[in-house]
């Protein structure tokens, strides 16, 4: 298996308009393309992008006590999290971007709650130069469906390709208390810092405690370092790419 030198999810505040259903936010979308588009040499990326007011949208309309309702409710959320894959897609294309889109719902089932994988595509895309680029999304296991998020998918794949930085970008500048931005939390910070975050309801996945929660399991289990910024921010993202320090929050092991 190849190592990557980031993972970088683009969350869905950052690339969707969350209070406009369906909505993309496709200046963002745009910006994040043009700044890849000039980087002369490209690091090794996968992206993995979060549902924002498509996915998270029609989920609300369809979850219940934790469990969608219908099968129209699974093919609804898996459609609209295509058209968003499509939007980003011919932005990348724009800007020259060798981008190659993967379905997570073909790349992953549930099986006894525990998470199958194929993801050799993404693997393959790697060797081929493409960039991979990979969704939050309904996914199955043999009696129902589950909203995979993308944050989950990221720290998944950034474990699995043992990559050097685990990224997210979000619409903050990092994990903001008392107003201010901490630049760096330890491992063992994170359960303290939880309960002290505001709490975003429309998101069924989690927002930002789930993101801190994922990253404590990712760094538990041996990730290198994790990073919260704001990737709405123009710059941000090269800054990031180039290794630059200091450009949100950092998560490191204690
Ligand atoms: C959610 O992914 C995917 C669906 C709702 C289908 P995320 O949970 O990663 O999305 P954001 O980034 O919070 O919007």
């Amino acid at each position: 298996m190849n190592n990557v030198d980031f993972v970088i999810k683009l969350g869905g505040s950052a690339i969707t308009d969350k209070k406009s259903p369906l909505t993309a936010n496709k200046k963002v979308i745009e910006n994040i393309a043009s700044e890849l588009s000039n980087i002369k040499k490209l690091p090794s990326i996968i992206i993995v992008y979060g549902g924002g007011s498509f996915g998270h949208f029609i989920a609300n309309k369809y979850i219940h006590n934790g469990k969608i309702i219908s099968n129209m409710g699974i093919s609804e959320i898996h459609s609209a999290m295509l058209t968003l894959t499509e939007i980003i897609t011919s932005y990348f294309i724009k800007y020259k971007i060798p981008i190659f889109p993967i379905n997570s719902s073909s790349c992953f089932v549930l099986s006894d709650n525990e998470l199958q994988s194929f993801i050799k595509p993404i693997e393959y895309s790697l060797n081929n130069n493409l960039i991979p680029i990979i969704g939050g999304d309904i996914i199955l296991s043999k009696e129902e469906a589950k909203i995979l998020s993308g944050d989950k998918i990221a720290s998944f794949l950034a474990k699995k390709f043992n990559a050097k930085t685990l990224a997210f970008g979000t619409d903050v500048d990092g994990i903001i208390l008392d107003g201010k931005i901490l630049p760096r939390i330890k491992l063992s910070d994170i359960e303290n810092i939880i309960p002290k975050i505001r709490v975003n309801h429309g998101d069924v996945t989690g927002g930002m405690t789930n993101k801190l929660l994922e990253i404590k399991n990712y760094i538990s289990a041996g990730g290198r370092k994790a990073i919260i910024f704001n990737i709405t921010r123009f710059g941000m993202l090269t800054r990031l790419l180039s290794g630059e320090e200091n450009i949100g929050t950092e998560v490191d092991k204690d």
